[in-house]
């Protein structure tokens, strides 16, 4: 795999964190005022220690086509359905998990109605930042194109019809096919959103190196629930910032249930090559996209 050292992908993904949590904080800040802990509750679910992938992929894949500025509107919309996920995934009906981004999670910080509000809260909120860009105020087909992606990669059809199977197939086998039926949709889906948002930011509708973009972002999107299946089982609580050993604790078939440790690093690494390949039509200008692909298999969180 060839040596991407020469581009600082820690220096560009801090970058990247800081611009869009400043956005999401003034965002939030900006809220009215209630007699109700919700406006705190969802502080603690977006403004805390997350890494901030997705927002650095929308932002990656406008450079990559060509914006000449940030859509932190669409960068904060894919963010903050990404942490409303997570609030939920973590509820007692679901994974029921105590520790997220080391810290308690948001039902145990607050209470359980607090924390589903604060979910529905953040996934309304993500629509409303989306619809507010710039890029997309002069352009209703844009928009449209926009909205209807962001809610395909949110709903049945992404990451809530992913989390329905995957709720729906604890203590029950699956076959490898099945299980990554499931991670393209609960993670995937958002992260192959997060490349066709950044490419329609920079304006070019009919690109016909989107189709290339796209199979890079289902590669990264599958090593990227790949990974996170094996760090499950690899990764230790306190670097994780979430409990090791949960998806086991829970029968959770992933891949590396299903295929072993080796067999599913080898995936990663596969997929993480198909996804470089996939940007063999992109200059220079594609390079933070390709440091992310490799850093996905190689992250320790
Ligand atoms: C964790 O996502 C949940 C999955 C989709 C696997 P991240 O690893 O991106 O979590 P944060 O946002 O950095 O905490
Ligand atoms: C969750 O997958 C994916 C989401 C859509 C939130 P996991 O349940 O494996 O995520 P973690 O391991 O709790 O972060
Ligand atoms: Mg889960
Ligand atoms: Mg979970
Ligand atoms: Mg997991």
């Amino acid at each position: 795999m060839a040596d991407r050292s020469a581009f600082n992908l820690d220096a560009y993904l801090a970058d990247c964190r800081q611009h869009c949590h400043r956005f999401l904080a003034r965002q939030i800040q900006a809220l009215p005022p209630l007699p109700s802990p919700l406006r705190d509750a969802m502080e603690y679910a977006c403004l805390g220690n997350g890494k901030l992938l997705r927002p650095a992929l929308v932002y990656a894949s406008a450079r990559a086509c060509g914006a000449s500025t940030r859509p932190d509107g669409f960068a904060a919309a894919v963010e903050l359905i990404h942490c409303y996920s997570l609030i939920h995934d973590d509820l007692p009906a679901m994974d029921d998990d105590e520790l997220r981004r080391g810290r308690p999670t948001v039902h145990r910080a607050f209470d359980e109605a607090t924390a589903i509000l604060a979910g529905d809260a953040l996934q309304a909120l993500a629509f409303e930042l989306l619809a507010e860009d710039p890029c997309v105020q002069s352009n209703a087909r844009t928009l449209q194109k926009c909205l209807r992606l962001l809610s395909r990669a949110a709903g049945y059809t992404g990451m809530v019809g992913g989390q329905s199977i995957d709720i729906a197939h604890a203590d029950q086998t699956m076959n490898i096919e099945q299980l990554e039926r499931m991670h393209r949709l609960k993670t995937g889906a958002l992260i192959r959103t997060s490349v066709e948002l950044g490419n329609l930011a920079a304006g070019n509708e009919h690109d016909e190196r989107l189709p290339s973009l796209c199979r890079y972002a289902d590669c990264i999107g599958l090593a990227f629930q790949v990974q996170d299946d094996i760090l499950d089982v690899t990764g230790e609580t306190d670097v994780l910032g979430k409990t090791g050993g949960a998806d086991a604790a829970r029968n959770k078939p992933t891949y590396v249930s299903l295929l072993g440790l080796e067999q599913a690093r080898i995936k990663a690494q596969q997929l993480t090559q198909e996804a470089l390949d996939c940007l063999a039509g992109f200059g220079p200008e594609a390079e933070a996209l390709r440091a992310m692909a490799v850093h996905i298999t190689r992250r320790g969180h």
